[in-house]
C-alpha cells in the first residue's frame, strides 16, 4: 500500500511550516500522509533520487532550489516556464513534472482579502525570483503591473519579458497605487526596500510576500505611515500549498480554515 509520502526541499528548511499546513489539508481530506522536511545540502537532484527510492509522490521546493528544480524536470507547466522556477514537483513514471503555484497562491490570497481588482495599479518592489514568479498570475487578474527595483536594469529586464512597466525612484514620486507588494529579500537582512514614504502611505493595500511571527519590517514601516490594510505572506504560503496539494491529490483544501488555525497557533 502506498504510504502517501510528500516533502519540502530547501536550505534552510527547519523553519518551514509546510508540514503543518499539508497535514491540516490531509485531515480535511480524511487521509493519512507523511510530509517531511528534507534539507538539501548538495544538489537537489541527489536529494530527489533518495526521495524517489523512498516512494515520494510529490514535493514542494523552496529557496534556494527552485531554479535547479526547473532544470531537472522532464515536463513543465506553462506557469513554471513563465516563472523560470518550480515550487511543486509531481511524480510521473518517467521523472518529475514541475509546476509553480506561488503566483496563483498570491492572487488567491489577495482575492480572498478583496485586495486585488481588475482595474488596479499594482507596484511590486524587487526584481528577483520571487517577483518573476508572480507577475503573470497578477497580470491575468487584469491588474496593471509596475516593477521597481534597487537595480533598475533588472526591473527593466522583467518588464520586457512580461510587457509591463519598470518604474524608477523619481517616476514613483507622483504615482498612487492600489496595492504595493514587497517581493524583495531585504527583510532577510533586517533592511527595508527604498520607497518614497508618501507613495507607501497612499496605497490602499500593502502586502509583504515574507511572513514571520511578528510583523515584518516592511509592514511595520507601512503601519507607521498610516496604512491600515497590511498583510504578510502567510496567506500566500497556505494558498500555494493548497494548489500543490490539489495537483498531487485532486482534492482542493479549504485554505481559510488552515490560515485561522496557523494564526492561532503562532
Ligand atoms: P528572490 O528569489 O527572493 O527574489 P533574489 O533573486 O536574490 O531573491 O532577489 C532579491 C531581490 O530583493 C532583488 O530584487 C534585490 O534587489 P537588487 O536586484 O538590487 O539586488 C532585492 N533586495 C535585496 N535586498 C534589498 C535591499 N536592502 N533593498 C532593496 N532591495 C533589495
Amino acid at each position: 500500500m502506498s504510504k502517501n509520502l510528500y516533502a519540502v526541499f530547501g536550505n534552510p528548511i527547519a523553519h518551514s511550516r509546510s508540514p503543518e499546513i499539508h497535514n491540516l489539508f490531509a485531515r480535511q481530506e480524511n487521509i493519512e500522509i507523511i510530509y517531511e522536511r528534507r534539507l538539501v545540502s548538495g544538489r537537489l537532484s541527489i536529494s530527489l533520487q533518495q526521495f524517489e527510492q523512498d516512494g515520494g509522490l510529490g514535493a514542494n521546493v523552496t529557496v534556494p532550489c527552485k531554479e535547479e528544480a526547473f532544470d531537472i524536470c522532464c515536463e513543465l507547466s506553462e506557469r513554471a516556464k513563465l516563472a523560470g522556477a518550480v515550487n511543486t514537483l509531481i511524480k510521473l513514471p518517467q521523472g518529475w513534472r514541475g509546476d509553480n503555484t506561488d503566483g496563483v497562491g498570491l492572487v488567491m490570497d489577495l482575492q480572498n482579502k478583496n485586495a486585488l481588482h481588475s482595474t488596479d495599479k499594482v507596484l511590486i518592489l524587487g526584481a528577483g525570483g520571487a517577483t518573476r514568479g508572480v507577475i503573470a498570475p497578477l497580470q491575468q487578474s487584469g491588474a496593471k503591473i509596475f516593477i521597481h527595483n534597487r537595480t533598475m536594469e533588472k526591473a527593466e529586464n522583467l518588464a520586457k519579458i512580461f510587457s509591463c512597466d519598470a518604474i524608477s525612484a523619481t517616476e514613483l514620486n507622483n504615482q498612487v497605487f492600489d496595492l504595493i507588494i514587497n517581493g524583495t529579500s531585504a527583510s532577510l537582512n533586517g533592511q527595508l526596500p527604498q520607497i518614497p514614504e508618501q507613495v507607501l502611505a497612499q496605497a490602499k493595500f500593502v502586502y509583504d510576500m515574507m511572513y514571520s511571527n511578528d510583523l515584518t519590517h516592511f509592514l511595520h514601516f507601512a503601519q507607521q505611515l498610516g496604512c491600515n490594510n497590511t498583510f504578510d505572506g502567510l496567506g500566500m504560503l497556505v494558498n500555494q500549498a493548497a494548489v500543490s496539494y490539489s495537483l498531487w491529490r485532486g482534492f482542493m483544501p479549504n485554505t481559510e480554515e488552515v490560515l485561522n488555525h496557523l494564526r492561532k497557533s503562532n
